[in-house]
C-alpha cells in the first residue's frame, strides 16, 4: 500500500440498503476502544482520589497535599486584565492557533531577559493550552511505531504515556544522579538498536524534585549531536526556586536551537493553572511540527487570556519571585516537621513537592499505596504514593506545597497521630518489624 494520503474519496454508485425490516436483530453494540487506549493503565490515583471524594461528601476537613495545584491566585493587575480583556467583544472569535505575536514576543523577551536566550517569536515559540497538551503533541509530531524516547525515572505521567500515546516506546532512566543520568543516556544510545529518537528531560523535576546546574545541559546537547537525538526539556518549574537557586534554562546551553525546544507554562510560578497557557520554543523545525499538528486538532487559546498573558510576562515579576518565596516558607515547614517525624526529608531547591521517603517500619511493611491510603484514611491527610510515578517511585510519597504553613503543620501533627504507637494498626505493624 502506497504511503501517501489520498483524501479525496471518489464518488460511488451504491445500490439502495435493504428495507430496515429485513435486518436481523442487532447484537449488544460493543465500543471498540482503540489499542492506544488499551495501553493506557488505570489511573493510579483514583483510589486515593476516590477516597478523597468520600470523605469530603462526608464532611471531613481533609487536607490534601496530592496534586501540584496552585491555591493562590494570579497578580491581580493580571485578573482585571482579563476582565478588560472579556470585555471587548472583538475579543471573541477564533484567535491565532500558534498564539498572538505579541504574546510570543513577550516570551522571546523574558527568555532573554532572564537566561540571555535569543529567539525568534515567529518561528522558535509557539504558545499552547498549557505545556501538557503541547508536549503530548509534541510526542505526536515527532514519534511514530517503533520509535523510542529516552525519559526520566520516577516519571511524570505525560512524560511516559505522551509517548506511549504516539505509539513510541520508552526506556526510563534514574533522574536521581544527573551525571549517571547522562552517561545512561550515552550508554542507551551505543546499545539500543534503532537508537532512540528523542531525549526527554525535567528539571526542576516532577516528582523527585532533583535539580541540575547549567553544565548538564551542555552535556545533553553534546550527547544529542553525537546520537541524533531530539531533546525536549520540560522545564514547567522554571519561575518556583528556593534558597537563591535559578533553573537553568536548557536553551541557553550553546547549540541548544541545533537540537531540541524546552516547554514552559504560566500555570506554576504565575499560578494560572486554571488558564491552560504554555509556552514551546526553540529549535525551528521542532515548533513548526508541533504547529502542524495543533493546527489540526485546535484553534488557539482564548484571545483575552493571551492578552492576561501579556501583561502577567511583562509586570509580574516581583510576584513571581513572592510566590517563590511562600513556597519555600512551606518547605521549611512540612521538612522540619517531617523531620522531628522521624522522617528522612531532603529540602528540595525547586518545585512544588517535597518528595519523601516513607519511613520504617512501613516502607517495609506496606505498599506506597496503601500506606498513602493509610495517611488519608486515619490521618485525613492526601499525598501522592511514588508509585503512581512508576515502579522507581516506591518507597516514596510526593507531598505538594500548595496549603498554606498553618494547614502544613497541622498536615504533620495528623500524620505523627496516625502513626503513632498507641494508634490502632500501628503496633502491631510496629512490632513485627522488630
Ligand atoms: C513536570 C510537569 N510538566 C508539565 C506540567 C503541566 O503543566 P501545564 O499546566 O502547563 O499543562 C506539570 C503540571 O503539574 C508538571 O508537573
Amino acid at each position: 500500500m502506497s504511503d501517501t494520503f489520498n483524501p479525496d474519496t471518489p464518488n460511488i454508485d451504491a445500490p439502495a440498503i435493504d428495507s430496515p425490516t429485513t435486518d436481523p436483530e442487532p447484537a449488544e453494540f460493543e465500543v471498540k476502544m482503540a489499542s492506544r487506549v488499551d495501553r493506557l493503565p488505570p489511573y493510579m490515583f483514583g483510589r486515593i482520589n476516590s477516597l478523597l471524594y468520600q470523605k469530603r461528601c462526608a464532611g471531613d476537613d481533609v487536607i490534601d497535599l496530592g496534586m501540584g495545584n496552585p491555591s493562590d491566585p494570579p497578580d491581580p493587575v493580571v485578573i482585571q486584565k482579563l476582565t478588560d480583556a472579556a470585555s471587548d467583544v472583538g475579543n471573541h472569535g477564533y484567535s491565532k492557533s500558534n498564539g498572538i505575536t505579541n504574546l510570543r514576543r513577550e516570551v522571546a523577551s523574558k527568555y532573554h531577559r532572564k537566561y540571555g536566550v535569543s529567539l525568534d517569536p515567529e518561528g522558535e515559540i509557539i504558545a499552547c493550552l498549557g505545556s501538557k497538551e503541547g508536549f503530548s503533541h509534541m510526542c505526536l509530531a515527532l514519534m511514530g511505531p517503533g520509535d523510542t524516547a529516552i525519559i526520566p525515572s520516577p516519571y511524570f505521567p505525560v512524560h511516559m504515556y505522551g509517548v506511549i500515546l504516539a505509539s513510541g516506546n520508552v526506556v526510563a532512566l534514574d533522574v536521581a544522579d544527573p551525571d549517571k543520568f547522562l552517561s545512561n543516556v550515552a550508554y542507551t544510545c551505543e546499545n539500543l538498536t534503532p537508537r532512540p529518537k528523542v531525549l526527554i528531560v525535567n528539571y526542576p523535576h516532577n516528582p523527585s524534585s532533583a535539580v541540575i546546574e547549567a553544565d548538564f545541559f551542555v552535556e545533553v546537547v553534546r550527547l544529542a549531536k553525537k546520537y541524533g537525538l531530539m531533546v525536549i526539556h520540560d522545564f514547567a518549574y522554571a519561575d518556583v526556586a528556593f534558597d537563591g537557586y535559578v533553573p537553568p534554562s536548557f536553551l541557553s546551553a550553546p547549540g541548544a536551537k541545533d537540537v531540541g525546544v524546552e516547554f514552559t507554562t504560566m500555570s506554576k510560578g504565575y499560578n494560572m493553572a486554571g488558564w491552560r497557557v504554555g509556552f514551546c520554543a526553540g529549535n525551528a523545525d521542532m515548533v513548526r511540527g508541533l504547529g502542524t499538528i495543533k493546527g489540526y486538532y485546535d484553534y488557539g487559546m482564548f484571545q483575552a487570556i493571551q492578552i492576561a498573558a501579556i501583561v502577567a510576562l511583562r509586570e509580574t515579576e516581583a510576584t513571581v519571585l513572592q510566590q517563590s518565596q511562600v513556597y519555600q516558607g512551606r518547605r521549611d515547614v512540612l521538612v522540619s516537621g517531617l523531620r522531628r517525624l522521624g522522617w528522612n526529608v531532603n529540602p528540595p531547591k525547586a518545585g512544588m513537592f517535597v518528595w519523601a521517603e516513607v519511613p520504617e517500619p512501613w516502607k517495609s511493611q506496606m505498599s506506597t499505596m496503601d500506606f498513602a491510603m493509610k495517611l488519608l484514611e486515619e490521618g485525613n491527610v492526601a499525598v501522592s504514593p511514588g508509585s503512581g510515578f512508576g515502579a522507581a517511585g516506591e518507597g516514596y510519597l510526593r507531598m505538594s506545597l500548595v496549603e498554606n504553613e498553618h494547614r502544613l503543620r497541622q498536615a504533620v501533627r495528623q500524620i505523627g497521630k496516625c502513626l503513632s504507637p498507641g494508634r490502632k494498626g500501628a503496633d502491631s505493624v510496629a512490632s513485627s518489624a522488630s
